[in-house]
């Protein structure tokens, strides 16, 4: 099975958020299991070509034409872990010090990209089986396979699956990023595969386009055909309702295992837990919060996005500033809320500290040294941090959404609760949540039992990379 994954991030390369971490993961999890996999993604500026080891390949200068202008790219490459990965370069359009821009030409980087994707495919005479394209940045591809590349005989056979990692974005751009694109102007018709309130939309045209289409959760494949959760797309996703499977995200053990990871204080297991408490001191040393380690500590790594609830925390901390807890915030993004959060920290540095940056050893250390991770997320397609939470011991309190409802059980189930979730993204409810977990804090013998469960459960990549595999085939 040859298999052409295409990503607009992928760690350890570049990252913004969990599509990077699938990007890097899942494709040597294919590999283990059969697959040949080449991986291709942008060469931002941003990618330390030295330090991620990849080097240029002898690949005549090509053009392609994105936006009117012809423009060059090269390529580079790394093979890693059974993977190949290609870097497609050209700085006029990647050497912005940013992965995604708010630029006027931004639908162009990602028309080049994908163009050369297929260009390059072309010079290597490699004949994928599947193109495994995600989220809007790749979207296009399979209606370029449909309408442009089909005289190609190396791509006779191959097929597409478009995973969508977020529906929240999808790619919505000037009429023309059709045409730019080299679809004929006719192909933007109203109500039609490319068209969408009047602007293009990618996303929607490779969910039109794609033989499968793929979520990053059993639950979230569901709720993105109801009106709630589909952006705009729940009337085309439940036309292709038939095509649509949900496979739930796994993790990268070896990044994210605290029996291994370098980037913590000390290492631990569930057969072992002990080391938990020193990662604990550590976090709360690093904060500045003293040691008094017998308040529950929170922790949040998190994009600071509209989706991701921020709200019903800070509602959290007004109104229950006078508890004994204490809340390390580590996130960037909307400037909203990062001032909200730095507000709040200063006027409490005693017990809130936030850290507006991406820093992953600090990632790290929150996971592991917090007693408790709060996700309250207004969607959530899959989610990785919760995962990791419960593979650190850090119990998670969730929204009952998309991947968070598939993977953390409320404790309300005896047998098998590994985390705190409510249903509806209310701050009642949330409240509620973080008391109870208060509660169980205080409760020594059920909150071993709550963690030990979270530490032994599987999220690797072993089902979910078979379930791929298998939707590969019944494709092919
Ligand atoms: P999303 O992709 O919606 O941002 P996920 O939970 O799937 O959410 O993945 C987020 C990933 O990004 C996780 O690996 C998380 O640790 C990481 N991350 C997010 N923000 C930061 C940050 N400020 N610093 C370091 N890592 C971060
Ligand atoms: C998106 C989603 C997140 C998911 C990630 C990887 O960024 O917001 O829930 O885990 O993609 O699939």
């Amino acid at each position: 099975m040859r298999v052409c994954f295409v990503t607009s991030e992928c760690a350890p390369f570049v990252k913004t958020g969990g599509l990077a971490d699938v990007s890097g993961s899942l494709p040597p999890a294919l590999s283990g299991l059969g697959a040949e996999v080449k991986v291709f993604l942008p060469l931002y500026d941003l990618v330390d070509r030295e330090k991620s080891g990849i080097a240029a390949e002898d690949f005549p200068e090509t053009s392609v034409e994105a936006g009117g202008e012809k423009r060059g790219f090269s390529l580079w490459s790394r093979r890693k872990d059974g993977v190949d990965y290609y870097f497609i370069d050209c700085p006029y359009y990647f050497g912005r010090g940013k992965v995604y821009t708010n630029d006027e030409d931004e639908n162009e980087r990602f028309i080049l990209f994908q163009h050369a994707v297929l260009r390059t495919l072309q010079f290597m005479k490699w004949k994928p089986d599947i193109f495994h394209c995600n989220d809007w940045q790749a979207s296009y591809i399979p209606a370029m396979l449909k309408l442009q590349y089909a005289w190609d005989e190396i791509f006779r056979n191959s097929k597409s699956i478009l995973s969508i990692h977020n529906i929240g974005y999808q790619g919505i751009f000037e009429p023309d990023t059709v045409t730019k694109a080299g679809f004929g102007e006719s192909s933007f018709v109203l109500g039609g595969p490319f068209e969408f309130n009047g602007n293009a939309n990618m996303l929607k045209t490779g969910i039109y386009y794609a033989d499968a289409v793929s979520t990053v959760s059993p639950t979230y494949a569901e709720e993105i055909t109801t009106q709630e959760f589909g952006s705009g797309l729940e009337g085309v996703l439940k036309a292709r309702k038939d095509s649509i499977t949900g496979i739930l995200n796994g993790i990268d053990t070896e990044e994210w295992n605290p029996v291994t990871d370098k980037l913590i204080e000390s290492n631990y297991s569930a057969m072992n837990p002990a080391g938990k408490a020193e990662n604990k001191a550590a976090l709360l040393n690093a904060c500045g919060f003293g040691g008094n380690e017998s308040i529950p500590l929170y922790g949040i790594v998190s994009r600071l996005a509209w989706q991701k609830g921020i709200e019903l925390v800070l509602e959290f901390c007004e109104k229950n500033i006078g508890k004994d807890f204490r809340l390390v915030v580590l996130g960037s993004g909307e400037e909203k809320y990062e001032k909200q959060l730095k507000k709040l920290a200063s006027a409490h540095p005693e017990k809130i500290k936030v850290s507006v940056e991406y820093n992953n050893k600090l990632a790290h250390m929150i996971t592991a040294g917090s007693d408790f991770f709060m996700m309250p997320s207004r969607y959530e397609p899959c989610g990785l941090n919760q995962m990791y939470s419960l593979n650190y011991g850090t119990v998670p309190i969730v929204r009952k959404v998309g991947g968070l409802a598939d993977t953390v059980i409320d404790i309300s189930d005896k047998e098998n609760g590994n985390g705190i979730s409510f249903p509806e993204f209310v701050y009642a409810e949330f409240e509620e949540a973080v008391m109870r977990s208060m509660k169980l804090y205080e409760d020594r013998a059920l909150l071993a039992a709550v963690i030990k469960r979270g530490m032994e459960r599987d999220f690797s990549w072993r089902k979910s990379g078979g379930e791929y595999m298998a939707l590969y085939e019944s494709l092919c």
